[in-house]
């Protein structure tokens, strides 16, 4: 897997502490045209999962101290980068923002809408990874396959959109949306060998769709594991003129 990939590559996973981005750093690490992954997440000295996951790679593991939502923070990432001449061939942004206790709950109707909540939403899941995208297209490596990847969700697709609710997720899913497509086709003229695309990973066993898996079946509900085997895979497929498109887990391309 990864074949369409030069040899040897680097790769950024943000939102790396658990969840899919824990499982896309862990099945990154047993590639071997891997060469290296930056694990980004908000605290990563007490994540014990990353630290095993460095007990067993060693120097493949790199990791990172970033907030997504601290700009100053996202441009110190590329600085880190620039200073080690570490030039990623990919770059996939994981961390997402559905629910946080009280503060944030998906909306069920517009008398639940809050400014601050749909505010920290937007933060974590449309400004943070537009900023990742300023900072580090620039930065990817200029020949051979290179991909600048966000997960996003189904529910974020506008023609899609058929039961409503969950105004502040849906709408800074399709705003991120349209930041990759926006940054696609900026990439086309400035970094050419670069594909910007949204992946839709599928309910996926996480803290993030706990609440909400009641009505899941158990076989549409994924395993981490199987998720990020399987982003990987549809990664692998993407070609340039897949560029700006927002594909599945299945690699079915999702309408916007
Ligand atoms: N699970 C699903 O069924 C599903 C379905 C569709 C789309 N998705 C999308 O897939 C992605 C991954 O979801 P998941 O299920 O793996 O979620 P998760 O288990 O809840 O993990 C969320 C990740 O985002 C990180 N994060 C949150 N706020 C952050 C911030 N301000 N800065 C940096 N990192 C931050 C968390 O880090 P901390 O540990 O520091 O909080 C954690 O690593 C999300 O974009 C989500 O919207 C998931």
């Amino acid at each position: 897997m990864l074949d369409s990939f030069p040899q040897a590559f680097s790769a950024v996973v943000q939102g790396a502490s658990r969840g899919i981005g824990l499982a896309l750093v862990a099945a990154l690490l047993e590639n071997d045209r891997v060469d290296q992954v930056i694990a980004c997440a908000r605290q990563p000295s007490s994540c014990e999962a990353l630290a095993a996951l460095a007990e067993r790679h060693g120097a493949r593991l790199h990791t990172q101290a970033l907030d997504i939502t601290i700009p100053d923070q996202v441009a110190a990432l590329a600085q880190m980068l620039q200073s080690a001449g570490i030039r990623p061939h990919l770059v996939i942004n994981v961390s997402g923002l559905l629910h946080q206790g009280a503060d944030v709950m998906p909306e069920k109707r517009l008398e639940d809408i809050d400014f601050d909540a749909m505010q920290q939403v937007f933060a974590v899941n449309t400004l943070g990874p537009a900023m990742l995208c300023r900072h580090l297209l620039p930065l990817m490596a200029g020949e051979g396959k290179a991909a600048f990847l966000a997960l996003s969700a189904r529910v974020g697709s506008i023609s899609d959109n058929r039961l409503g609710g969950w105004y502040a997720y849906r709408s800074s899913k399709a705003a991120l949306n349209q930041v990759l497509k926006t940054a696609s086709i900026e990439a086309r003229r400035r970094y050419k060998n670069v594909l910007v695309a949204a992946l839709h990973p599928g309910t996926t066993d996480t803290d993030l769709s706990r609440p909400f898996q009641a009505n899941v079946p158990p076989d549409k509900l994924f395993t981490t594991a199987f998720v990020a085997r399987r982003l990987l895979a549809v990664i692998d497929r993407l070609e340039l003129e897949d560029s700006g498109g927002f594909f599945a887990w299945d690699g079915a391309k999702i309408p916007y």
